[in-house]
């Protein structure tokens, strides 16, 4: 084969194709992080990451999606308009681990980032808090390299313990859940901000202890 084929950028043809480039994808980011935290476990005996959970969008929900935008279902949107085909969770102790992490994955030479989203910085009103990326790796086939895209969210094992239950919450109430549920979710959203703050301060008060 030319070696030259291996410089083409080319798209999918098949949904086949495609479900099996963002499944290639998705397990190209959960090997870097495992990376990641092994090399971390290694170099400062730590490590950052609680646990990774990864999952590829369904054909329904991605079909949904692009009825909810009011487009077209082809090939050509999916790739283009549903940012979350693959989706990967990275779920870590502390807050400064978050930004470790995103920082270490978007200097990766062969990642590009997309957008990001700081919902620690802006929560939603609803409380959500989370750092989402949205990164595009390649995927070599074959005959051609696929850019594709993978969803990361990176957040503390407080706000996903919160976020699963808002998650369920939304589900059963489809949206519309009581006013008194709502603002107790806001609530206990506050107090997972606050433990996250606190649980930073009393490991770095713990290192530095250690170091004197
Ligand atoms: P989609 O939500 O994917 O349509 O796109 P978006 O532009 O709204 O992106 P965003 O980054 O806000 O959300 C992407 C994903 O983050 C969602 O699919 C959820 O998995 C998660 N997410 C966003 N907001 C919330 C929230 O309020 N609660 C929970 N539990 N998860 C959320
Ligand atoms: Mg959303």
């Amino acid at each position: 084969m030319d070696d030259y084929l291996m410089d083409n950028e080319g798209s999918v043809e098949t949904w086949t194709e495609l479900m099996l480039v963002y499944s290639a994808a998705m397990k190209q980011i959960e090997a870097k992080i495992e990376i990641l935290n092994e090399e971390f476990q290694q170099v400062h005996s730590y490590n950052p990451i609680e646990h990774v959970k990864s999952r590829l969008k369904s054909t329904e929900s991605i079909v949904k999606k692009l009825k909810k935008q009011g487009r077209e279902v082809s090939l050509g949107n999916m790739v283009e308009y549903v940012n979350d085909i693959a989706g990967v969770r990275v779920i870590c102790s502390f807050t400064s681990d978050i930004y470790r992490i995103a920082d270490i994955i978007s200097k990766q030479r062969d990642i590009k980032v997309i957008s990001v989203k700081d919902y620690l910085v802006k929560p939603k009103p609803s409380g959500y808090k989370s750092y989402h990326m949205i990164v595009s790796i390649p995927v070599y086939l074959t005959d051609r390299v696929v850019e594709t895209k993978v969803e990361i969210q990176i957040r503390t094992v407080a706000m996903d313990f919160w976020a699963s239950l808002e998650h369920k919450m939304n589900y059963k109430f489809e949206g519309n859940a009581p006013q008194s549920l709502k603002d107790e979710l806001i609530m206990c959203a506050e107090i997972v901000s606050l433990l996250d703050e606190r649980m930073l301060s009393l490991n770095e008060e713990v290192q530095n202890y250690s170091k004197e």
